[in-house]
This record gives structure tokens, C-alpha cells and sequence, in this order.
């Protein structure tokens, strides 16, 4: 998704932040794997050729060695970088964290910290109310009850070894809570001002930069109905389009399904945390005839924890009968186009009932939610994998995939590292099969993946508000 989502309150934000500073990887639990395939590291054979071709942008360590010696130390620099990989897991969920604070409905009455500061009476005003929502956070987390947003809040701040629970320990949360804010505004202002850099060139090869903007980045997890309407999209032009024939797709993999915390766009957190994008594009390979409905096996790899948790506990829960609840808010402010609307008002359709609950929406707030049938959700396997250095192998023909869905994931990564997971990726799917992603990736001769085209969606009248989702191609 497009960079731009809240630049303008976290640049007010940052200075404050700034001037009010006063003052930390796990690896989840196994993931039960239904199949034999292992996640194995991405051999230095089939690393050789990128490691040789993008020699003039390795990581320091791999570029400080003589080629001679690369192979030696391939196994023990992967799994140290897979460790490194996974510590950004930390600074995601304080991203996270910080998306809660200005955005969530919850835990205070404070009105959200918007992005356009001139909708909530200014910078002051702005200033403000983030002062009292951190205030609120904390009291928050200090008595979580049930609420599981306020309960992980409560475990990144307790990481740090305070104790919201004392005064000494609130006043150490409302200082670290400013030194996330002012990082996450410093973070924001130089992803804007990359692109903005790069918009002032002509021709700016902007859409690649882009692509690798987060390369730095916490790994967050969260996510939105966006992306998920942007792969509808796609795969409805490659089936019109015949390159998706009906009935075709078999087996699908989404690479970081991601888990709705509170997402920087909508961003709401009154149901519970929830991933959508597995369940979305079962029901749009489904409604659009590419999936026979009782064929369809979807395995998701994420390294999250808390991501792959999450939907192993919704698989348990199926196979005792229960449904999951998917919750789709809209804010009719949103601006959203007529087409992502309509996406909204059918999402679930052919998985699943709507459903009204017991849920109350802000003010404000239009809602669908819809209850995912137990056997949907038990046809989803997941899989702790790093797409960056892993894959499953071996794998027989039967089980290649023949649609891989990577969106907001390989923007975290630098070209070297995205071209790793380009060859894993490619090792996983079918001849003929396609890898769609909203990044443009660096693509090697020695990788036999190759894009065959892209569209382009938006989302609402907001400026850059948009996606372009790119259809690669498994030679
Ligand atoms: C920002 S979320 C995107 C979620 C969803 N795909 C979307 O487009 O909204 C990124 C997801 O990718 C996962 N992820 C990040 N790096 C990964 C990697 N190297 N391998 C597998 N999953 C990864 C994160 O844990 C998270 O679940």
C-alpha cells in the first residue's frame, strides 16, 4: 500500500514527541503442519546466481568475504539472519502499539487522532488529545480485563520491565510511549520524504522504491480489507482475461496473512484481533469460478507468532464446529470508490453468513461481519516459514501451489532479500502458476519467474490511496 497514511499527524506529533522525551525476537510455538513438507533454508545453489548477480548490493557481511568462502559460511549466515529477521517482529508490534494509541476506540473516550490533523481542530488540539489517548492507554493497560489489544500492550510495555500497574511504572510507560511516537513519526517523515525524493525525478523509478521502503522496519502484522479487494481485483482480470482457466486453483499460499490489530488507515479495535486475507481469497477464488468450492487448500506463511497462533486456534475452534467471525468496519467518511463498497457488502458471500453479533460500532461506523463456515477454516494450514530464507521441500507435484499471494511483506525487505524469496517462491509453484504481490521485484534470468503484467486499484478519493498489484508468472 502506498506510504502516506498518516504522515501528517505523526509529523505533529513528532515534535511534540519530541520535545515531551524525557526518557526491545521470538519464535512461535510449532506450528502444527498437517503435511510432511519441512521448512528447509534456500540451498547456497540456488542462492549462487543471486548472491553472484547482486554482488555489488549484498549485505555487508556476505559482500566483506572473497566469493570463494561464501558457500562455507551460506548455512550459518542464513539462520543468524533468519534470528535478525525475526527480532523485527519487536518494533512491529510497537508500530502496532502506536496505532492503537491514536486510533482505538476502547480504551478512551477521546475523539481518534485523524490523519488530517484540520478535522480535529489542529495541531494543538492534535497534541492534545494524543496526551490524554496516552494517558488512556495506560490506564488501559494497567486493567486490561478481557480486552486483548490492552493485554498485548500490556506485554510489549512489560518487555521493557515496566510495571503499569505502580505510578513509577505508568510514568515509565508514558515516557516510552513518547519515544515510540516521536521514532514512528522520525520513520514516517523519511518514508514520505524517500518518496517524495524520488516523485521530484522524472521518470523516478518510484513504484521500485516503493517496493522496498520498509527494508528497515519493524515487522508489523497488521492489515486491511484493501489488499484483499486489490487480489480480488486481480484475479478477476486474469480469469476474464483467460489466464486463469476455472476450476484451476488448487492449492493457494498467502505469504503473511497478517493479523487486524489496529491498521493505520481504518484502524478501529472495538471486535476482536482477526486475519481476513486467507478467508478472502478462498471466497474470491470461489465466487469468480477459478476454485472448485470443495477443492480448495490454503496454507499461509508467516513468521509471526502471533499470526500463526492465531490461526491455528481458529482450525481448533472449526474442528469443534465453531465458525470464525470475520468483522469488516467501514467509516462512511472514508471515501471509499463505489467498487471497494460493493466488495465490502459481498465479502464472505461464498464461505460464509453475515452475521450481526453483539458488536457496537462508533458513531459513524458501518459494519458486515460475517461467520466463516468450520470447513473454510479447516482447509487452512499454518506454517511458520521466513519466505526470505526458507521453503517447503521437497514437495511433490501435487502439492505446488498454484496461486502465491504476497502483499505489504516483500516491501520490508532489500533487494537481495527479496530476491531470495522470489526463488522460494518460485520452488513452490507449479509451472504455469502465478505469484501476485503489490511489489515490483528485481527479476534474475537464473529465476524463472517473471511478470506478465499488473493492475492497478484504488481504494478511495484519498490521494494515494491505491495498490498495483503485479502478476508474476512460474515459467
Ligand atoms: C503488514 S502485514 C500484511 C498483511 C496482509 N498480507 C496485508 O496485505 O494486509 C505483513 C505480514 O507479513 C509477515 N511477514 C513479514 N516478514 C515475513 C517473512 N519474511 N516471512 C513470512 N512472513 C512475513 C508479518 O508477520 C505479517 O503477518
Amino acid at each position: 500500500m502506498r506510504a502516506v497514511l498518516y504522515v501528517s499527524v505523526l509529523t505533529t506529533l513528532a515534535g511534540m514527541a519530541r520535545f515531551d522525551a524525557g526518557a526491545g525476537g521470538q519464535r512461535s510455538s510449532p506450528v502444527a503442519a498437517e503435511r510432511t513438507a519441512p521448512a528447509v533454508p534456500i540451498p547456497y545453489s540456488e542462492a549462487r546466481p543471486i548472491v553472484e548477480r547482486l554482488a555489488a548490493s549484498l549485505p555487508p557481511e556476505l559482500a566483506a568475504r572473497p566469493a570463494s568462502e561464501l558457500e562455507s559460511m551460506w548455512a550459518d549466515w542464513v539462520s543468524r539472519r533468519n534470528r535478525e529477521i525475526r527480532a523485527r517482529l519487536e518494533r512491529g508490534d510497537e508500530d502496532s502499539i502506536v496505532n492503537l494509541l491514536l486510533f482505538g476506540t476502547t480504551f478512551t473516550r477521546l475523539p481518534r487522532a485523524l490523519n488530517d490533523s484540520s478535522r480535529v481542530g489542529g495541531r494543538e488540539r492534535t497534541a492534545e488529545i494524543v496526551r490524554g489517548r496516552t494517558a488512556d492507554l495506560i490506564a488501559g493497560i494497567a486493567a486490561p480485563g478481557g480486552n486483548e489489544r490492552l493485554q498485548f500492550a500490556r506485554q510489549v510495555v512489560a518487555r521493557r520491565g515496566i510495571d503499569p500497574a505502580t505510578p513509577g511504572g505508568r510514568e515509565q510507560a508514558r515516557t516510552y510511549f513518547v519515544e515510540l511516537l516521536a521514532r514512528v513519526a522520525d520513520e514516517v517523515d523519511s518514508y514520505a520524504r524517500e518518496i517524495q525524493t524520488v516523485r521530484s525525478k522524472p521518470n523516478g523509478p518510484e513504484f521500485a522504491v516503493r517496493s522496498s521502503l520498509y527494508r528497515a522496519r519493524g515487522l508489523s502484522s497488521d492489515t486491511s480489507i484493501r489488499p484483499d479487494f486489490a487480489i480480488d481485483r486481480a484475479l478477476e482480470t486474469l480469469a476474464s482475461m483467460g489466464m486463469l482457466a476455472a476450476g484451476s486453483v488448487r492449492r493457494v499460499a498467502v505469504i503473511g496473512p497478517g493479523l487486524d490489530f489496529t491498521d493505520k488507515a481504518e484502524g478501529y479495535d472495538f471486535y476482536s484481533p482477526q486475519t481476513t486475507q486467507p478467508f478472502s481469497v478462498i471466497d474470491s477464488s470461489r465466487r469468480l469460478g477459478v476454485a472448485k468450492t470443495d477443492d480448495l487448500r490454503l496454507t499461509t506463511f508467516d513468521l509471526s507468532p502471533r499470526v500463526n497462533v492465531h490461526l491455528q486456534a481458529a482450525r481448533r475452534r472449526a474442528s469443534a464446529g465453531e465458525p470464525n467471525v470475520v468483522v469488516l468496519p467501514r467509516n462512511r467518511e472514508g471515501r471509499w470508490r463505489p467498487d471497494l463498497i460493493a466488495f465490502w457488502r459481498t465479502f464472505g458471500s461464498r464461505i460464509g453468513e453475515p452475521t450481526t453479533g453483539s458488536l457496537s460500532p462508533p458513531d459513524g461506523v458501518d459494519l458486515r461481519a460475517v461467520l466463516i463456515r468450520p470447513e473454510v477454516v479447516s482447509s487452512i494450514d499454518a506454517r511458520d516459514l521466513n519466505i526470505v530464507l526458507e521453503r517447503l521441500a521437497p514437495l511433490v507435484d501435487e502439492e505446488r501451489f498454484d496461486l502465491i499471494i504476497a502483499t505489504n511483506i516483500l516491501v520490508y525487505y532489500s533487494v537481495f532479500e527479496q530476491s531470495l524469496a522470489l526463488a522460494n517462491v518460485a520452488s513452490m509453484l507449479r509451472p504455469g502458476g502465478f505469484l501476485l504481490s503489490n511489489n515490483v521485484l528485481v527479476e534474475l534470468p537464473t529465476t524463472p519467474v517473471h511478470a506478465i503484467g499488473d493492475n492497478r486499484v484504488i481504494y478511495s478519493d484519498r490521494p494515494d490511496d491505491s495498490d498495483d498489484i503485479v502478476w508474476y508468472r512460474r515459467q
